[in-house]
């Protein structure tokens, strides 16, 4: 299908106001380039109101020049519709990436969330500076429709914001003229319910919560019906995200709290400031975190199953192959040696080199040594089993045993003394004495 100088190749989205189609531009000496036609849906193009809001993000559009917003390269009319050509981001917008990202199981890194925002918020904060290069007047532009359908993750790695259709420049009318509040609820802060001005704090609330589906793959506030969320933007405190994702660093939290603070005063005043902490956590992290990392977490995301892994989570080039770590053995605690003074040791070894202290966490296995005294844990180190003085009058009694080494060294002399007269008895007499029977009788009559 052709529209213009156009061919339209696939579709690519369909919206309220608009189809997406991915394009190709032919040119003189084969000429050719892949881009993004998006026009007004063809029951809608006499609708003044659709073609002037069309017309403003043209205009609006084609004055941003900048690397994480898509660029517009034309505008114009054809077959009875209005359309704009622009790059082609062949990527996934962020919706479609943290659907993805759940029906793998996976989460996306903490890190590399905070990275997409940050870039997006370098988009932002350059709309919402730029001036009229004429009079050098603030444009004052706001999106006005941050969502994650409107940021665009490129398998190269790049992030864009895409869709300034109902962005406004200061001046602009807040309501559409059937008075409709556009663009998407869950995004929308307190003040967009109350007859307020918007300012660029709007897209910050918004990015806040982009952040907050990105990291934990739920909306903030738990609601049946538009009416039941608007009333919980305006009153009620989001799902912490840590009840999602528990262990979210404190630092990620904060800066979620802060983005989406109900009272503007309280949020971030604007999109650097909301990037200054981003960057600073991803510092934190102490690991970079650029388009190659997104580009492999995409491509992560993308992988059909059986497809090989790719190394995401370090944020460090590597190898493509998910290097399979081998099964850690668990870690074996072997009992901890008592105190030297426990362990009943001939003195020579206990005076040797003490043995190292066991510390819980490096713990090894050594082969036991022969001074060492079985593998128990001691409590408390017992005292060293050393004589000591009597004290009480019980331990002065003698004992049974003590009464029977008594009597064997009695006898032990009598035998001695025995012995001693047998052998004058066999000096002085010429017959010889039978020492068996003597030492017999002897040990008889004990
Ligand atoms: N330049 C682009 N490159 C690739 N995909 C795009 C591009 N622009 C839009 N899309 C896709 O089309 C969807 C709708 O585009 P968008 O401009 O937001 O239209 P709508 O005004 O209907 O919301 C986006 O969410 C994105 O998936
Ligand atoms: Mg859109």
């Amino acid at each position: 299908m052709k529209l213009g100088r156009y061919q339209l190749l696939d579709k690519l989205a369909t919206g309220g106001m608009a189809e997406v189609y991915l394009a190709r531009a032919t040119g003189p000496m084969g000429f050719e380039k892949e881009l993004v036609v998006k026009r007004i849906l063809p029951h809608l193009a006499a609708d003044g109101r659709f073609v002037e809001m069309f017309l403003a993000e043209a205009r609006l559009a084609a004055r941003l020049n900048h690397p994480h917003i898509v660029q517009i390269f034309d505008f114009g009319e054809a077959d009875g519709t209005w359309y704009l050509a622009m790059e082609y981001i062949d990527g996934l917008n962020l919706r479609v990436l943290s659907k993805r990202a759940r029906e793998a199981g996976m989460e996306l890194p903490p890190a590399s969330c905070a990275r997409i925002i940050a870039s997006v918020c370098e988009g932002l904060a350059y709309a919402h500076e730029r001036t009229d290069p004429t009079t050098g007047e603030p444009l004052g532009i706001i999106h006005r429709d941050i969502s994650p359908d409107n940021i665009l993750l490129s398998r190269e790695g790049a992030v864009k914001v895409v869709d300034f259709g109902i962005a406004k420049m200061a001046g602009q009318e807040l309501r559409t003229q059937t008075g409709v509040v556009k663009g998407k609820l869950a995004y929308m802060p307190p003040e967009r319910f109350r007859e307020v001005e918007m300012d660029r704090r709007m897209d910050v609330y918004a990015l806040g919560v982009v952040l907050y589906e990105l990291l934990t793959g739920h909306k903030p506030y738990e609601a049946g019906s538009e009416g039941q969320l608007v009333r919980a933007i305006l009153y009620e405190q989001p799902v912490p995200a840590v009840k999602w994702r528990p262990e979210l660093p404190p630092a990620l939290r904060r800066i979620l709290e802060r983005a989406m603070a109900k009272e503007r005063e309280q949020r971030y005043a604007d999109c650097r400031a909301l990037q200054s902490d981003l960057e600073h956590f991803i510092l934190s992290t102490g690991e970079p975190v650029g388009a190659w990392q997104l580009a492999r977490l995409l491509a992560r995301v993308t992988e059909r199953p059986g497809d090989e892994k790719t190394v995401v989570e370090s944020g460090v080039p590597g190898p493509v192959r998910q290097a399979r770590a081998p099964t850690p053995k668990p870690m074996q605690r072997v009992p901890t040696p008592p105190p030297a003074a426990a362990i009943p040791v001939p003195r020579r070894t206990a005076e040797g080199p003490r043995p190292e202290p066991a510390d819980a966490m490096t713990i090894r296995e050594r082969a036991p040594q022969r001074s060492e005294a079985p593998t128990i844990r001691l409590e408390k180190p017992p005292q060293l089993q050393e004589p000591r003085p009597s004290a009480s009058p019980r331990e002065e009694k003698p004992t049974e045993s003590a009464q029977r080494r008594s009597q064997v060294r009695k006898a032990g002399a009598g035998i001695m003394l025995l012995l001693a007269l047998a052998a004058c008895a066999f000096l002085w007499s010429e017959e010889p004495v039978q020492v068996e029977p003597l030492t017999a009788q002897v040990t008889s009559g004990r």
